[in-house]
C-alpha cells in the first residue's frame, strides 16, 4: 500500500482544516495510507508523525487555524536538516509529500526533490493570495471577509465623528487583500504596494472628499506600503485647516488570519485536496496545485519562484472610478 504524507507550513491560513481533511479522505477513497506531520517543516526534521484516517479528520471542516499545527522553520534553510528531513521521509515509506504552504515552503518542498529526489505536491494557501501561479490561495476569501468586516464597523465611527480613519491590513508586500477590502467597503484610497500613489495624491482625495461635503473617509493601506500610523501622521498635519473630526487609525493584525472558514475557501480547500491526490495517483508529482480561469491544473512546483503576482490593474482603476 502506497503512503502519502502531509503537513501545513508558514503562516495559518482560514481553510487549512479543510484541505487537510481532503487530502486524508481524497487519500483513503484512493487506497492510500496518509500520515500527518505536525509542525511543517519542523516536524519533518524531528520526525513527529502520525497516521490519519477519515476519523480523525471529522469536525475540523469548518475550523481556523491547522490541527496539524504550523511553524516557520530556518532550519530548513541548511542542507544538513533538509537531508535529515529526507531520511526521516524514507525512514516512514512515504512515497509522496503534500505540502500546504506558500512560496516559501514550495521551495524547502522542491529542494526536497532536486536534492533527494522526495516526490512533493504543493497545494498554495497563504491569506495574502501573492503566490504566483494561481490565481487563488486558501485563505484570502476569509482574510477579505474579516477585513471588510471591520472596516463596516469601524465606517460607523468615522461616519458618527466626521473622522478619516487610516486602516492597516495585512498582505506581507501585496496588496491583494487591501484591494479587496477596500472594493468590499467602498473606502476612499487603497494604497497598495503593485500601484502606488505619491503621498500629495492621497491628500489630495481625502481633501477634494473634504471640500466636497464628504465628511468622513476611509483610507486602506496594505502593510506592505507604510504603517497606518505613518499615513494618519501625515494626513493629520496636511489636514489642520480643516474641520472635521481628526484623523484616526487601527491595524487590523492577525484577526484577518483567524475564524472559521468562508464557504469559498472551504469548497476550493476541498478541490485543491482531491485534486492533488488525484494527481499523485495518476503518476504525477513535483507540481504545485493551481487555480486558473477558474478551473483547478497542476503547474510546475517551480513556476512560482521569483516572480511577482500583481493584483488586477482593471480593479485597482475600478476602485478609483468609485470614490468619485
Ligand atoms: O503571510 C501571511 C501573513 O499574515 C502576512 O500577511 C504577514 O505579513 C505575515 O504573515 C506575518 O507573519 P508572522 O505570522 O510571522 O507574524
Amino acid at each position: 500500500m502506497q503512503k502519502i504524507g502531509v503537513l501545513t507550513s508558514g503562516g495559518d491560513a482560514p481553510g487549512l482544516n479543510a484541505c487537510i481533511r481532503a487530502v486524508v479522505r481524497a487519500g483513503h477513497y484512493y487506497g492510500l495510507e496518509v500520515v500527518g506531520i505536525k509542525r511543517g517543516f519542523k516536524g519533518l526534521i524531528e520526525r513527529e508523525f502520525e497516521p490519519l484516517t477519515p476519523r480523525d479528520v471529522s469536525l475540523i471542516i469548518n475550523r481556523g487555524g491547522t490541527v496539524l499545527l504550523s511553524a516557520r522553520e530556518p532550519r530548513f534553510k541548511e542542507h544538513e536538516f533538509r537531508k535529515k528531513a529526507a531520511e526521516n521521509i524514507r525512514k516512514e515509506g512515504i512515497d509522496c509529500l503534500f505540502v500546504i504552504g506558500g512560496n516559501g515552503s514550495f521551495q524547502g518542498a522542491n529542494l526536497l526533490t532536486k536534492e533527494f529526489g522526495i516526490p512533493v505536491i504543493g497545494i498554495p494557501k497563504t491569506i495574502d493570495n501573492d503566490t504566483y501561479g494561481t490565481e487563488y490561495t486558501i485563505g484570502f476569501d476569509t482574510a477579505v471577509n474579516n477585513a471588510v468586516d471591520a472596516i463596516d464597523k469601524i465606517r460607523d465611527t468615522s461616519m458618527s465623528h466626521e473622522r478619516v480613519f487610516v486602516v492597516e491590513v495585512m498582505g506581507r508586500d501585496s496588496g491583494f487583500i487591501a484591494l479587496a477590502a477596500s472594493i468590499a467597503t467602498g473606502a476612499d484610497v487603497a494604497l497598495i504596494p503593485e500601484y502606488p500613489f505619491p503621498m500629495h495624491v492621497i491628500v489630495d482625495t481625502v481633501v477634494d472628499a473634504l471640500k466636497r461635503g464628504k465628511r468622513f473617509s476611509i483610507v486602506v493601506v496594505a502593510e506592505g506600503v507604510a504603517s497606518a500610523r505613518e499615513i494618519a501622521g501625515i494626513l493629520d498635519e496636511k489636514l489642520k485647516p480643516f474641520d472635521f473630526g481628526g484623523v484616526r487609525y487601527s491595524v487590523l493584525g492577525y484577526i484577518q488570519r483567524g475564524g472559521s472558514p468562508t464557504a469559498y475557501d472551504r469548497i476550493i480547500a476541498s478541490r485543491f485536496g482531491v485534486f492533488a491526490v488525484e494527481q499523485f495517483v495518476n503518476g504525477k508529482t513535483d507540481i504545485m496545485v493551481a487555480l486558473e480561469n477558474g478551473k483547478v491544473v497542476a503547474k510546475p512546483l517551480e513556476i512560482s519562484f521569483g516572480r511577482i503576482k500583481k493584483p488586477d490593474l482593471t480593479d485597482f482603476e475600478l476602485n478609483n472610478i468609485l470614490t468619485i
